[in-house]
């Protein structure tokens, strides 16, 4: 296969147009990968992707670190490789070079050895965003493992953060966000409220969330990690958290945009039991920095620019992907399976890093 080859991959157009018809629909990409998937993509089929392949100096691996260091992104394909176990291996390649760059802390304490996707529902989209904004711990990276997959259905996506910041911060939308900043709004419902009660509303009691069962604990550790509390009726914990739209990227030495409306009520446009809620009383929101709402144009300015700079990445069974999290958004339309078709993702989280938003003097 040609790496530079068009991906045949399509999303289904207007899908849920004509049941809901104020959805915003991200359209993902143009059609054409806004960068050429030969700058990022490595055909192993010329590996043995054994041992030897794995050591530190060996071509690959300094392929693989050259690509990630020049690009942010790095695909394998034709990798031979079955396993989860082994796919892990070849992505900390790439995963562990960073962990030392960010002062050697213990990669056990960063990796998750096995973490699935999110549990969003399949055929639900995940709008683009990156891994978590909306709190004061964030990742540099992230790999994706392609356990199973159907070739051309059940894409990621990604798009390219530093062409949207280029051109986002030209629009008067962009200049607000960066002078206004945003608020990371979320509601935690108290699981002992809805003992013997249909989950309305709910995403995630504060008791799992924060792990205790106390509310003055609770509060004590949503503060410890930067947010602002307030309790509701039912004791519902409001949290809010004000950061920058923008993350500082050390190795660009600029801002880039690090938000998007993955962490906006419309996140749940689509999702039984919520959907009908006002976008301020559903689990997790989204406003700018002065509490103030995102207009219906904006929201949808900020998705379409997202899917201006678009680049499917497409699996084959075995395939990996790491994809910097400050340079790449991520996102996927929702999947719809046949009988016998199976898509699942490993995750891998890199480096965890505390968020210092944008820096005054680096746009
Ligand atoms: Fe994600």
């Amino acid at each position: 296969m040609a790496l530079s080859s068009p991906i045949a991959y399509r999303v289904a157009e207007g899908e849920f147009a004509s049941t809901l018809p104020d959805l915003i629909e991200p359209s993902w990409w143009t059609g054409t990968p806004a960068l050429d998937p030969a700058t990022f993509t490595i055909d192993c089929s010329e590996y043995e992707m054994g041992e030897a392949d794995l050591a530190e100096d060996s071509e690959l691996a300094v392929r693989m670190r050259e690509t990630f260091e020049r690009v942010g992104l790095v695909h394998l394909v034709n990798t031979g490789l079955t396993e989860l176990a082994a796919m892990r291996k070849f992505a900390k390649i790439v995963v562990e070079t960073e962990m030392d760059y960010a002062g050697g802390s213990n990669p056990r304490d960063n990796i998750e050895p096995n973490v699935y996707e999110v549990g969003a529902p399949l055929t639900a989209w995940l709008h683009y965003h990156h891994e978590m904004a909306y709190v004061g711990k964030s990742t540099r990276m992230l790999s994706f493992l392609a356990a199973e997959a159907v070739p051309e259905k059940g894409a990621t996506f990604v798009s390219d953060s530093v062409a949207v910041t280029d051109e986002l911060l030209a629009s008067d939308f962009g200049k607000k966000l960066a002078e206004l900043g945003v608020c990371y709004h979320r509601n935690l419902t108290d699981r002992d409220a809805f003992v013997d009660r249909v989950e309305e509303g709910v995403y995630n009691h504060w008791q799992k969330s924060l792990d205790t069962e106390d509310p003055d604990e609770a509060v004590a550790r949503a503060q410890a990690r930067g947010l602002v509390t307030e309790w509701g009726a039912d004791r519902l914990l409001k949290t809010r958290y004000y950061v920058s739209a923008f993350e500082y990227f050390p190795q660009m030495d600029r801002n880039l945009l690090y938000c998007s409306v993955a962490d906006h009520g419309m996140w749940f446009d689509t999702w039984p039991l919520v959907q009908h809620l006002p976008h301020h009383e559903r689990p997790l929101h989204l406003t700018f920095g002065d509490d103030s709402e995102m207009s219906r144009d904006e929201l949808r300015e900020f998705v379409e620019i997202y899917g201006r700079h678009g680049i499917p990445i497409d699996w084959r069974k075995g395939d990996l992907a790491i994809v910097c999290n400050y340079r790449f958004a991520h996102g996927r339309p929702g999947i719809h399976l046949e009988d016998g078709e199976a898509r699942e993702l490993g995750v891998i989280l890199g480096a965890q890093y505390d968020r210092v938003g944008a820096k005054p003097d680096k746009w």
